[in-house]
């Protein structure tokens, strides 16, 4: 596509601002980014991306000349009406999203000039309407502010910003929210075009309900584990009816990463902080929360004590495709079975850098057979395409014990069976 686009200004390049960037460049737009780590700015400049996603350092290779990196707002000022906001939004000690970068983006902003912040971070309901106020208290009346929900999943963001499902903007039926439904145009998605408040809710409420989908199988999975049902063939036979769909309903460990976890909580507090309790949230939580734990009592009723035991855990990411770490049930897994006193060694083919920051105590094995060697038991965290390909009777070789646990419900169970493995996933009966 090379038909000249609407110039735009993207603030933060984490995983949403760097996709959103490439992406709009991609589509023919000249992209100005801004970033206020400038070890990450002197990376980019050098077509580098500092994350692990797959498809996307190709796409920056083919757009280089639209993109432009700085530490420095000015550029993106002059050369664009449009910015988007990308900065993080982590949970706060309570669980309410922190919003000090979102602010110091608001602050930042100069004279009235006719600039627009277009919001892609997820924000609690509310936020555009604060920051409207902000800038009429500060005299800066000539901003407009659009919330544009994003709604890619890390892994396939390239594949998801090119085919969305939805477009979202919320806005307030002047120039920018036509500008920025203009640049989605090319996509050809489906557009929700709404009021700010209730596209803001959108967001919240679409990874609310997707947290709530995945607790609800693995509840499902628990209670087939009693009943000699399996989870698979429940979910199969649930997904074909159309008002139910058959997606997000794998039972497993429970899901991670950043967003969930954190727009789960932040949607719970925002609804108590304005009076109501959101009870079925709270149900979410808990249920994952313990999910991840479930394992260390499936390797408790196989092995007994797990005290002096070699656990072998193969993957550590959230999910494949990532070198993500952050809410990552490992994380859990992890130092609940070193509190039991088991023996961890781990190995992921592309997280280990990040899980290193944040468990630098475990061992890291080089490659699969590396953790398992010697070990009792394997369990299967993050199901990487090489994991699943595994041949298992050299695994049953290389092991001291005999249990596989399959925490994804990713493994063919006669095949691993046929090796001479105990093997037990979660709730297939
Ligand atoms: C999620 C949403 O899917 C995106 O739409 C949203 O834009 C994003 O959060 C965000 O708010 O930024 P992401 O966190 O990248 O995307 O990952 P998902 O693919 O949704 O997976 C989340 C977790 O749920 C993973 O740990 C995954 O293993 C787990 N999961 C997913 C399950 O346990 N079962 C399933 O059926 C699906």
């Amino acid at each position: 596509m090379s038909a000249k686009r609407e110039p735009i200004g993207v603030i933060g390049t984490g995983y949403v601002g760097l996709v959103t960037a490439v992406g709009f460049a991609e589509l023919g737009s000249d992209v100005w980014c801004v970033d206020v780590d400038s070890e990450k700015i002197t990376r980019l400049q050098r077509g580098e991306i500092p994350i692990y996603e797959p498809g996307l350092e190709e796409m920056l290779a083919r757009n280089v000349e639209r993109l432009h990196f700085s530490t420095d707002l000015a550029p993106a000022l002059e050369h664009a009406r449009l910015l988007f906001v990308a900065v993080g939004t982590p949970p706060t000690h309570s669980g309410d999203a922190d919003l000090s970068a979102v602010h110091a983006v608001v602050g930042a902003m100069p004279e009235p000039d006719g600039h627009a912040l277009v919001m892609k971070s997820t924000v609690p309901c509310g936020t555009g309407s604060n920051i409207k106020r902000i800038f009429a208290e500060r005299g800066k009346t000539g901003y407009s502010y659009v919330s544009c929900p994003e709604f890619l999943k890390e892994g396939s963001a390239v594949a998801d910003f090119m085919h969305p499902d939805r477009v979202v903007v919320g806005g307030e039926g002047d120039w920018a929210e036509q500008a920025v439904v203009d640049l989605y145009a090319p996509l050809d998605a489906p557009l929700v075009r709404t009021d700010v408040a209730s596209a803001e809710m959108i967001k919240l409420a679409a990874n609310a309900f997707l947290a709530t989908k995945i607790s609800f199988i693995n509840e499902i999975a628990n209670v087939c584990e009693t009943l000699g049902a399996d989870v698979g063939e429940v979910a199969q036979g649930m997904g074909l009816d159309a008002r139910i769909g058959p997606k997000f309903l794998q039972a497993g460990i429970g899901y991670g990463g950043s967003c969930f976890t954190k727009d789960v909580s932040a949607l719970k507090l925002l609804a108590g902080n304005s009076g109501y309790h959101f009870q079925l949230l709270n149900a979410v939580i808990e249920v994952n929360e313990l999910q991840k734990r479930r394992v260390v009592s499936k390797l408790q009723r196989h092995l007994g004590e797990l005290a002096g035991r070699r656990v072998a855990l193969l993957g550590l990411a959230f999910k494949p495709n990532t070198d993500d770490m952050r809410g990552a049930s490992s994380l859990v897994l992890a130092s609940r079975l070193q509190a039991e006193g088991a023996q961890v060694r781990a190995f992921d083919p592309i997280a280990e850098e990040q899980a290193r920051l944040l468990m630098p105590q475990l061992d890291y094995a080089d490659d699969a057979l590396g953790a398992i060697e010697d070990a009792d038991a394997v369990v299967l965290v993050t199901e990487w395409a090489e994991f699943v390909g595994l041949d298992w009777s050299q695994v049953a070789d290389a092991m001291k014990g005999n249990v596989v646990i399959d925490g994804r419900n990713a493994l063919d169970p006669a095949t691993v069976g046929a090796a001479g493995l105990v093997y037990e996933g979660i709730g297939r009966g």
